[in-house]
């Protein structure tokens, strides 16, 4: 088969959800992917940062397949061997009471709202439906209906009403209108990105995550971390929150949990608030099932064990100065923290960051806009320094095909 007879078959029987670039995968380790006809490219998106520890983790894929042999799948209606030890593994890793699995970002960011109602009525003593969470302007926080309710992008939300109610949308990084906003007695929850990941890799002012954190602890509010895509050591340090010491009161993980391999989520929280969910009142077929307890306590490790907090924080610094170095007029702007980085792209002669992205995919770097004229760069956090300078030099190289 032909790259074009991959492409043709996906389009005639899978829904047309996704646009991708014309690059046909079929192999990946480490920071590199092969394409079916052999080329080789660095992946530089990550599967939208799920695989930090780089593709194929032996160690991961290892933990993979001695439990694929073993158990696979239980029934929550029975205890399994793993469940326990994972969960005693990720609340200490992460230092909370109690873990709450389940499988995708979006499911992760659902049982937070959840908890946080509940608690909100339960602890705090808001009249039942009255509870309200603050989220901020161009979030994302998964496509299911709930929480496409509170996006702000009408492409994930137009046509698909109605809408879950309950939230209340405030500008990203503006502290005065968290303060206002925190006035309503019914507000249970403050949801953020510590940096807007999919938004096209926004950071807020340095002092916002501390200072929204002590309004929410004024206001007995739910300080509630999506760190689904910041999160296991893509911005230079475990958690994003970790870099102004604040500590949500739930945490939501997803992606890099497992390294990719396969879908685990986690939300984590204390048990004055986790305790508030109780036996029948939520859960997930697969939720915490023995692969991914310990596919993801292999991934935990990985990311230990090969400092790639460190590494993530060390390559980053190299990768923006390298970026800031390139002498193009397309190159706008560039920001990011750790291995989660933008370059904001200025149109040139009718040529966008999709026309960017085809030249960078031909010189052997793989990365896609988001949001028309963002590129976000993100490789597997285990690429050495050397592979990173020739990626910089092959997207410098695709830079200069359009001067
Ligand atoms: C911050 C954030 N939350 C939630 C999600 C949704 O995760 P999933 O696609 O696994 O549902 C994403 C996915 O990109 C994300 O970036």
């Amino acid at each position: 088969m032909t790259p074009k007879d991959y492409m043709d078959r996906e389009s005639r029987y899978g829904a047309h959800n996704y646009h991708p670039l014309p690059v046909v995968l079929d192999r990946g380790e480490g920071a590199f992917v092969w394409d079916v006809e052999g080329k080789k490219y660095y992946d530089f998106l990550s599967a939208y940062s799920a695989v930090n520890q780089g593709h194929c983790h032996p160690k991961i894929v290892n933990a993979l397949v001695e439990q694929a042999q073993k158990l696979t799948l239980t029934s929550r209606a029975f205890y399994n061997s793993v469940l326990g030890e994972y969960e005693e593994y990720i609340t200490k890793y992460f230092g909370y009471d109690k873990v709450l699995p389940m499988n995708t970002g979006a499911e992760a960011d659902e049982t937070a709202i959840k908890l946080c109602r509940k608690w909100a009525y339960q602890k705090k003593g808001i009249e039942d439906n009255k509870a309200k969470i603050i989220v901020c302007e161009n979030n994302f926080h998964g496509r299911t209906t709930t929480i496409i309710s509170m996006s702000t992008d009408p492409v994930a939300k137009n046509e698909f009403g109605p809408y879950t109610p309950g939230f209340e949308i405030i500008p990203y990084n503006d502290i005065n209108a968290l303060e206002k906003a925190l006035q309503d007695p019914n507000v249970a929850g403050f949801l953020f990105e510590p940096i807007q990941g999919e938004a096209g890799v926004f950071l807020p002012d340095e002092g916002y995550l501390k200072k929204s954190y002590d309004l929410c602890k004024k206001h007995n509010v739910l300080y509630i971390a999506d760190e689904v895509q910041t999160g296991i050591a893509r911005t230079g340090k475990l958690l994003a929150c970790d870099h102004e010491n604040v500590k949500p009161d739930i945490l939501i993980l997803g992606k890099a949990i497992s390294g990719g391999v396969i879908p685990v989520s986690a939300v984590l929280a204390n048990d004055e608030i986790m305790l508030c969910i109780k036996p029948g009142e939520h859960g997930s077929t697969f939720g915490g099932f023995p692969l991914a307890g310990k596919v993801a306590m292999a991934a935990l490790e990985v990311v230990k064990e090969e400092k790639l907090a460190e590494r993530a924080e060390y390559l980053g610094k190299i990768f923006r100065d390298q970026m800031k170095s390139i002498k193009s007029d397309m190159i706008e702007l560039v920001r990011g923290k750790g291995l989660l980085n933008a370059v904001v792209i200025n149109p040139k002669n009718g040529k966008e960051a999709w026309d960017v992205c085809v030249e960078m995919a031909n010189n052997g770097v793989l990365a896609k806009p988001t949001h028309q004229h963002i590129i976000r760069f993100a490789p597997p956090l285990v690429i050495s320094e050397e592979d990173l300078l020739d990626a910089c030099e092959r997207i410098k190289a695709s830079l200069a095909k359009f001067e």
